[in-house]
């Protein structure tokens, strides 16, 4: 069985792509960590963001199954990640990786942009979750205070607008839900609820 769940910066996909994984036994691939690595490897080495020949080339030879997470979560890293994440040959050379995982038995849960429209246009099920801005950026600001990274909401706030904006109006497999995707919305729900309510979503779809 594949699940894919798509939708905008800190919806709240990976927790729930997590807990539905955990729950089915499914193996579980938060899909932005990919982006996130290709972004980290062109700061290490000093490349701008804007070098799209060495992003590719970061992309093709990222090792895609040994991601250091710690490294990657933070703010500066969402935002680099989703100007890199613009360019197709970033996006193709990372395809090939996901695919494998999604394929893997007895399957697994993914959560990203484009898993319903482009990765797994097949999958078994497709959510597309959603909240308010104002919700993801105070789920966002929490998450970075345990981080440590103190950032004032109103950034917080600004940042999510702009991710979203540059994620939904690109060229290349823009964020939108799939046309057979469930749409989610989880403004008003915490973490149990959200999972109680999508596992509910994924039992009605395959049953
Ligand atoms: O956790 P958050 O939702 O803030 O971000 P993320 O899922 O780690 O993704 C970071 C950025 O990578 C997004 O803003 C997207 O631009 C990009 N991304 C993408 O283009 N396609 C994916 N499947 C996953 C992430």
């Amino acid at each position: 069985m594949i699940i894919a769940i798509d939708g905008p910066a800190a919806s709240g996909k990976g927790t729930l792509g997590k807990r539905l994984a955990d729950h089915f036994g499914l193996a579980h691939l938060d899909t932005g960590l990919l982006y996130r690595a290709v972004a980290r490897a062109l700061i290490d080495q000093g490349t701008p963001l804007t070098d799209r020949d060495a992003a590719t080339l970061a992309a093709t030879r990222l090792d895609a199954a040994h991601l250091d997470e710690s490294r990657l979560r933070g703010a500066e890293m969402g935002e680099a990640a989703s100007v890199i994440s613009a360019y197709q040959p970033v996006r193709d050379a990372l395809l090939a990786f996901q695919r494998q995982f999604a394929a893997q038995a007895p399957g697994a849960v993914l959560d990203g942009r484009d898993i319903g429209t482009v990765v797994c246009p097949h999958a078994d099920v497709k959510l597309f979750i959603t909240a308010s801005p104002e919700e993801r950026a105070r789920r966002r600001h929490n998450e970075l205070l345990k981080r440590g990274e103190n950032n004032a909401f109103e950034t917080i706030l600004a940042d999510i607008r702009r991710r979203d904006e540059r994620d939904i109006s690109r060229a290349t497999a823009p964020l939108r839900a799939a046309d057979d995707a469930i749409t989610l919305d989880t403004t008003h729900l915490d973490a149990d609820a959200s999972f109680e309510a999508a596992l509910k979503l994924v039992l009605t779809k395959i049953r």
